[in-house]
């Protein structure tokens, strides 16, 4: 699979990038200066050579031209940036990774953006692309940091079950990484105004922390609702809703 970066030079995504290829995938490094793509790419490449053959420097569009393809650029560019290449984009597992976040003093606090979240905006931005959000809790330093495991959950939400379980695999394969499927895409913004919370512990606590939530023990397992019937006046029964597809935990242990 190949991998795209809207974004990639910046921390979050250059070192998404490795880690990425260090695991297996093809990336394509985006940026709006394919010149700053390639001085990522160097950069990288002069620190792991070995990822040389995985890791490749282009545009924005080159990078939207991937199987799937991340936004790792500020909050605030991410659904313009997506939209800028909408037609290459559609159909696609779009990752929204961005934080909509502002640091007053001391203090992180989470903004709201349009639609409630940077994911939903993107989505709305794109409607025929399937956006995903994920990522937002890994530092871009643990990413980057390729010979040591990231020992986190990765919280993962989105409306198409089929692009959930992409970007699920893709967690799965970095090494202390555990995916986890969070809900619909609204859940998005609590996910990435959690970050806020995040980033405060860290300062508070002079430390990095990562989400790691106790209790889980199942793997997630993807299932139809039967109808649901609601006694009528009559004496009958009517199905109220039917079809709908949800979540649900199955008895089998998620691989250790
Ligand atoms: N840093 C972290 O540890 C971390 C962790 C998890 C999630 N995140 C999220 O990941 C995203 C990227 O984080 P970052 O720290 O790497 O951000 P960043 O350095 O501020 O930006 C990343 C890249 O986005 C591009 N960019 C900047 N302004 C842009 C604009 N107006 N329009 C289009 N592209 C623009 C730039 O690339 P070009 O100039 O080359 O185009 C830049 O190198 C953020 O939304 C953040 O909330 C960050």
């Amino acid at each position: 699979m190949r991998i795209g970066i809207l974004g990639g030079t910046g921390p979050a995504g250059s070192a998404l990038a490795a880690r990425l290829a260090s695991i297996g995938y093809d990336v394509v490094i985006g940026s709006r200066s394919k010149y700053r793509a390639m001085e990522t790419c160097d950069g990288l490449i002069a620190k792991w050579p070995d990822l040389a053959a995985r890791l490749e420097a282009g545009d924005n569009p080159a990078a939207c031209s991937c199987d799937l393809i991340v936004i790792a650029t500020p909050w605030d560019s991410a659904a313009t940036t997506a939209q800028e290449s909408e037609e290459a984009l559609a159909g696609k597992v779009v990752v929204s990774m961005a934080n909509a976040l502002v640091r007053v003093g001391h203090e992180f606090q989470p903004l709201v953006p349009p639609r409630g979240s940077v994911a939903a905006h993107v989505q709305a931005a794109v409607p025929r692309c399937r956006v995903v959000a994920a990522f937002h809790h890994l530092p871009a330093k643990e990413l980057g940091a390729l010979g040591s495991p990231i020992d986190s959950d990765v919280l993962i939400c989105g409306d198409d079950i089929d692009a959930i379980k992409a970007v699920s695999d893709i967690v799965e394969r970095i090494p202390g990484c555990r995916p986890l499927h969070a809900g619909e895409l609204s859940n998005a913004m609590a996910i990435e105004a959690f970050t806020a919370v995040l980033l405060q512990l860290n300062v508070r606590y002079r430390t990095r922390v990562a989400p790691k939530l106790t209790g889980i023990k199942l793997a997630p397992k993807t299932s139809v609702v039967p109808p649901v019937t609601t006694p009528v006046a009559d004496g009958t029964t009517t199905a109220a809703k039917s079809g709908a597809t949800v979540t649900e935990a199955s008895p089998v242990e998620t691989p250790s």
